[in-house]
């Protein structure tokens, strides 16, 4: 079975090309003090080596206590492809743990943009995994196991689901997956098979001024949102393809042959072939000054039931990654406000993170730096 490493100077699930199921879990953390959050950390190093390296199911035959293992995936649990990726928000730098002075410079509390609808049941949390496998099931099982051994550190404060369809998980990257609006997601995103692109846009590094224990981490921003998919599948062709600035079918620019092909911005300033506010242009001008706000995206589809109106509840978990949360998202998030899109969207959670540097060892435990 696939497995994907768990030590490393930087957590898996980022560069990692996408695994056909995702969960983000968000939780506060239940710690006291100080003491208890490193017992936390130690404990979801130990949890995470285990789950992503696999082994038999410890087995507990006394009918009188509770079995150790779910069960969900047999006696074999195997590594599936399990990614587990453990971030932190702003919110576990307030003055319960006296880790105010060691708060990553832009890590701050989510605050809404013009066309978001945030419920707070969906929003913010001291900690953050983003849990991808090739199956739910493996998910699932490394989800209830977490939760299992830490009753007295851990509450949920929300989650979701995604998927991304299995022929592009299988393609290890090499196809883009379809979104729920009937697009290839993920096109332009820089190649994460080159370390130096990554450093720039990834990586916390030295030159930022981050406190010392960050470097190798990155800030993430997640955000849930709504599609109103009834009215996009009434939208004229024409229309949901000037909305993102490619062409539905290939994926190319507009005007453009090949989905990898780039956009001539300069030569169309006008917006004659592909609109100024479409998505893709407002997202990256492809200016000499807009570089610094490049980011890596890796979101998923989600689908679960019906809206109490009668509509269908799908949209995506949008995930990204950059070394600076400002220039990256919040910059290009501000660009993209009054976007054509807005009106079959709706932001409705999710927050800011920043993932914490790998672990190194089994010598070593995940923030073990911060604390
Ligand atoms: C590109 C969809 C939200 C940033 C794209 C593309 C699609 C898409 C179809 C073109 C293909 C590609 O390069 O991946 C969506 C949908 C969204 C959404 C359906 C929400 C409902 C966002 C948000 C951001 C963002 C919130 C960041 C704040 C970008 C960037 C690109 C892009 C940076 C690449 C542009 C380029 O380099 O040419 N998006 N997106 N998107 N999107 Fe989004």
């Amino acid at each position: 079975s696939e497995s994907q490493p768990f030590f490393g100077l930087r957590q898996s699930g980022i560069v990692t090309p996408q695994q056909a199921a995702m969960m983000l879990v968000s939780f506060d953390v239940l710690a006291a003090d100080k003491n208890d959050l490193v017992r936390l950390f130690k404990l979801l190093t130990d949890r995470i080596a285990f789950l992503t390296t696999g082994g038999k199911a410890p087995l507990v035959t006394n009918p009188q206590l509770p079995p150790m293992d779910s069960g969900i995936l047999g006696d074999d649990i195997y590594p599936d492809n399990l990614t587990i990726t453990v971030s932190v928000g702003a919110s576990l730098f307030d003055e319960r743990f006296g880790l105010q002075a060691h708060k990553p410079l832009k890590l701050q509390r989510m605050t809404r943009f013009p066309n978001d609808a945030l419920d707070a049941s969906l929003c913010h949390g001291d900690l953050l995994l983003q849990i991808c496998a090739n199956t739910n099931d493996t998910a699932i099982h490394a989800l209830r196991d977490i939760i299992k051994h830490s009753p007295d550190l851990l509450s949920v404060r929300w989650r979701r689901e995604g998927f991304i369809s299995d022929h592009a998980a299988r393609s290890k990257g090499k196809e883009t997956p379809i979104n729920l609006l009937g697009f290839k997601d993920g096109t332009a995103n820089p190649d994460t098979a080159d370390a130096s692109l990554m450093d720039n846009i990834l990586w916390v590094s030295k030159e930022q001024g981050e406190p010392a224990w960050a470097l190798n981490g990155s800030y993430q921003a997640a955000r849930i949102i709504q599609f109103h998919v009834e009215f996009w599948d009434r939208t004229p062709l024409g229309e949901q393809q000037t909305i993102f600035g490619r062409v539905k079918h290939s994926g190319a620019p507009l005007g453009m042959e090949n989905e990898h092909d780039v956009p001539d911005y300069v030569s169309d300033p006008e917006g004659k072939v592909i609109p100024l506010d479409a998505h893709i242009r407002l997202a990256n001008p492809r200016t000499a000054e807009t570089q610094s706000n490049l980011m890596l995206r890796r979101g998923y589809s989600y689908s679960l039931g019906v809206s109490k109106s009668g509509q269908l509840e799908m949209g995506l978990l949008f995930v990204c990654y950059q070394h600076d949360l400002e220039k990256g998202f919040l910059t290009v998030q501000k660009r993209l406000d009054g976007e054509a899109l807005e009106e079959y969207i709706k932001p409705i959670g999710g927050g800011y993170f920043f993932v914490l540097p790998g672990v190194v060892d089994a010598q070593h435990y995940l923030a073990q730096g911060l604390l």
